[in-house]
């Protein structure tokens, strides 16, 4: 069993924004296994490709806002600022941690990126389907982008 596992009240109903978020988690319970591991290392790389992961996201997803024109997009970017650095804090605090410590760090880190998830992403999956359905015309290349199925 992995650490955190996908469920249904993550999906935004975007498939490529969903594809993205399953790629994150996979990427925490990467996290979570090599503190598990105690090898200080392969922890600092797992969250350097989890952190790399979340900001290709989060460039892309803000993206996804703009185009929409989400009223909230402002807002959304100050989320994904502020779980960046704090990321970079996780990391930089597991650099000096003993193994115990950095398994409680990395036990900490994982829930709050799939709280981002439920919160804040399920907040403009609506809006992003509406403009598919309403607004994009058919050949829109933004279909493309966020898998319009
Ligand atoms: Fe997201
Ligand atoms: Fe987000």
């Amino acid at each position: 069993m992995p650490y955190l596992a996908w469920s249904d009240e993550l999906d935004t109903k975007i498939p490529e924004l969903d594809a993205q978020h399953r790629v994150m988690i996979d990427h925490v319970n990467a996290v979570h296994d090599a503190a598990a591991s105690g090898e200080a290392g392969t922890l600092q790389s797992a969250m350097q490709h989890l952190i790399d992961c979340v900001r290709r996201h989060f460039v892309f997803e803000e993206k996804v806002l703009e185009a929409i024109d989400f009223a909230g997009t402002r807002e959304h970017q100050g989320v994904h600022e502020n779980i960046l650095k704090q990321l970079q804090e996780y990391q930089d605090r597991m650099a000096s941690a003993s193994p115990a410590e950095a398994e409680e760090l990395a036990d900490a880190l994982g829930p709050w990126v799939v709280e981002h998830i439920r919160h804040d992403d399920l907040d403009f999956g609506p809006t992003v389907r509406e403009w598919l359905r309403d607004a994009a015309p058919p050949d829109d290349p933004f279909r493309k982008l966020v898998g319009d199925s």
